[in-house]
């Protein structure tokens, strides 16, 4: 989870030299990268560098990454015309330059048993940024598009689904051990609406793509604990989840799946006994379910000391109970 972030100084040395779309785009710098936070701490697996946001560029999508303020696109989708330009590229023509980092990456650590995982964005919260366009608190005219043109919607989440699933694919090939979908934006929704204009798309994605490849699948979401009922029917092999639902209640309403979480991150911002009462009470939750991955419930925030996390793994690698 943003585990290469801004907090680590390697990782700020390089973008100081670097853009980020840059960065992505050159397999040496997206591989060192991945590679950074492994060589700090005794983690169990790495996440490929790269962003949920770049492979929309290739749709036809003009979008930056803008220094302090995040990403933003300057083309916006509004309407049918603008669905009906959007392209669905191949990823090898899109982003071959993740692929070939994936391959780097994953040949490095498979022999060392350290699973690389790949990922892309889920359909919403991609069309969520890509009709904001830019800083949103609310995507509002994101549910108003779906709501009043539900016929767009549709052709939009379908040209999403194709790119991702043809995306997903492609990195499971490349050399990734599993693939996690991120909808980062998703708990902006109701249950009515997300049982009627998304979770239909996630759910023909995630079925195309398990005809396409047997590696694990997780789906990451915040902020939805309302929609656990019907999210339980996403057929993944983990849910990632965050801190706002217990993981007992959380696993209860999810099914018998294994979950990812659940530490808030803004407790490593206070580095202390709190944070280890706070991640061994995620861990003895962790031990009363199915299958639990111990993790942060959302990305590692900047200004983390670098020192916080690897006392954190500490207490992982130390827990006995
Ligand atoms: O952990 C990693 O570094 C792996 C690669 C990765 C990035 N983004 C690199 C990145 C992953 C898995 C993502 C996912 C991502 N990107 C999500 C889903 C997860 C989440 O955090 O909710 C979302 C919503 C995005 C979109 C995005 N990218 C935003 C909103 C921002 C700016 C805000 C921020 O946190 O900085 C980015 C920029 C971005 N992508 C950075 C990194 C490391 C920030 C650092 C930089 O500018 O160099």
């Amino acid at each position: 989870m943003r585990q290469a972030g801004r907090f680590l100084p390697e990782y700020r040395e390089i973008r100081s030299r670097h853009g980020m779309l840059d960065v992505i785009r050159t397999p040496k710098l997206a591989a060192e990268v991945t590679l950074q936070p492994l060589r700090r701490f005794d983690l169990d697996g790495a996440i490929i560098f790269a962003d949920i946001l770049n492979p929309l560029i290739g749709m036809g999508i003009d979008l930056d990454f803008v220094a302090g303020e995040g990403p933003k696109i300057f083309n916006p989708v509004r309407n049918r015309d603008d669905v009906a330009r959007l392209a669905v590229p191949r990823a090898e023509d899109n982003v071959p330059y993740t692929l070939e980092a994936i391959g780097m990456v994953s040949s490095e650590l498979r022999p060392r048993g350290v699973p690389l995982l790949g990922f892309a964005g889920a359909p919403f919260t991609l069309s969520a940024y890509m009709i904001e366009g830019e800083g949103f608190s609310q995507p509002a005219a994101t549910k108003k598009l779906m709501i009043e043109s539900p016929s767009v919607w549709n052709d939009l989440q379908a040209k999403l689904c194709e790119m991702l699933c043809d995306y997903l694919a492609a990195q499971a090939r490349a050399g990734a051990a599993a693939l996690q979908i991120f909808d980062s934006w998703v708990g902006q929704l109701g249950p009515a609406e997300f049982g009627r204009f998304v979770l239909p798309h996630l759910a023909a994605l995630i079925r195309s793509l398990r005809e396409r490849t047997d590696v694990p699948l997780i789906y990451f979401s915040t902020g939805s604990a309302a929609l656990f009922s019907s999210m339980k029917e996403l057929d993944v092999d983990a849910f990632g989840v965050d801190w706002r639902q217990d993981l007992a209640t959380a696993q209860s309403l999810l099914g018998a799946r294994a979950l990812q979480g659940n530490l808030d991150p803004v407790l490593l911002l206070s580095p202390g006994e709190y944070l280890e009462r706070a991640a061994l009470d995620v861990l003895r939750a962790g031990r009363s379910l199915p299958a639990h991955v111990f993790n942060l419930g959302h990305g590692i925030l900047p200004g983390t000391q670098p020192e916080t996390v690897a006392r954190l793994v500490e207490i992982v690698r130390g827990f006995r109970e």
